[in-house]
């Protein structure tokens, strides 16, 4: 087993196991992508295989034709998968970076990349090393597995109040956006807020306090703040058109919706197949220096060119800023 050490430059049979097992909504929606797009005559590119090489195979079992599965890690373990389900004939394993890719490796009906960091400032090169190969391996018929990243950010106060005090109306909106992202279709008529029904119908479904486990869904949640400020969309990735992961805009406003001191920003995640959700992330980065804010104040985060240890944020007020 590979150290954890290691981990990072293609990483491990475990880590690629652990986000199988961990993230399952993330593969079913993989699943479901490529099963619409894969038939007999396609060819496929799965661009950072992983160690396991799962959407190779999978593309493989959908029925692909050819398969060039390529990570910069040892492919090892994904050989003798693909052997063992019966594909190893139609997919071949290249171990190199994806950037060294030759171009006579020959042209995709499909692309796959699941190659990202789930952080913005190291996404901006997966975006433009996802678009390089965009550029010199699609036709315009080629599909993108996800075809758009989408960077959605606000801002919080990192020691205000945290969820237990954000209504459920808030928690209620954010299950049936996501529910419409997965499903596919819109849920005007329930969006409104059961309210003392969904209340009492969650009290009753609480289990007895577990305090590990409440710990690690707090973890995989992220920050439970109060967000002082609206959420912008900062970037929107699209490989139909490489140009769009070219760089990120240098600024961008948010609008403050609550009063409080303003030191953190909630990054989102959307990897998107047309309207289906693959992967929803959330991290966080300081801004700095941490301001007090109030409603009707706007936020001006300095994005160009990368940030350091934090984003830089002045605040305007009045249209001034
Ligand atoms: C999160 S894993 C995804 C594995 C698999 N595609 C999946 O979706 O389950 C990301 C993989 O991309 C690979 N990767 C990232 N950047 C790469 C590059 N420039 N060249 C080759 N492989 C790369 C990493 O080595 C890692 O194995």
């Amino acid at each position: 087993m590979t150290h954890p050490a290691q981990l990072g430059v293609g990483d491990s049979p475990l880590v690629h196991m652990m986000l199988l097992a961990g993230a399952p909504q993330r593969i079913l929606a993989l699943r479901l992508a490529m099963s619409s797009v894969i038939g007999p005559s396609s060819v496929v590119l799965d661009a950072g295989c992983g160690s396991l090489g799962v959407l190779a195979i999978m593309a493989a079992r959908l029925g692909a034709r050819r398969v060039v599965a390529v990570d910069r890690g040892q492919l090892d373990d994904a050989r003798a998968l693909a052997e063992e389900n019966g594909v190893a004939d139609r997919i071949e394993f290249l171990e190199c970076n994806l950037v060294d890719l030759p171009a006579d490796t020959g042209s995709f009906d499909v692309i796959a990349g699941m190659i990202y960091y789930n952080e913005p400032r190291r996404d901006l090169a997966q975006q433009q090393l996802m678009a390089g190969l965009a550029t010199r391996f699609a036709h315009p018929g080629t599909a993108f597995i996800p075809g758009t990243v989408r960077y959605t950010v606000a801002g919080y106060d990192s020691a205000g109040p945290d969820r237990t005090e954000r209504t459920r109306q808030d928690q209620w909106d954010s299950a049936v956006g996501q529910a419409e992202a997965l499903t596919g279709i819109t849920l005007a008529p329930i969006r409104q807020f059961p309210g003392d029904d969904y209340s009492t119908f969650m009290d009753q479904l609480s289990l007895p306090p577990d305090p590990g486990a409440a710990q690690v869904r707090r973890a995989l949640a992220g920050p439970d703040k109060t967000l002082l400020t609206s959420r912008e969309l900062f970037s929107e990735i699209g490989y139909a058109d490489p140009a769009t992961a070219a760089t990120y805009p240098a600024a961008l406003s948010l609008s403050v919706t609550a009063p409080g001191r303003l030191d953190t920003t909630i990054w989102r995640q959307d990897l998107m197949f047309g309207d289906l959700l693959i992967r929803r992330t959330d991290t966080t980065h300081p801004l700095t220096p941490p301001r007090d804010v109030q409603p009707g104040d706007n936020a001006i985060l300095s994005t160009g060119g990368g940030w350091g240890d934090a984003i830089p944020v002045t605040i305007g007020r009045d249209g001034r800023t």
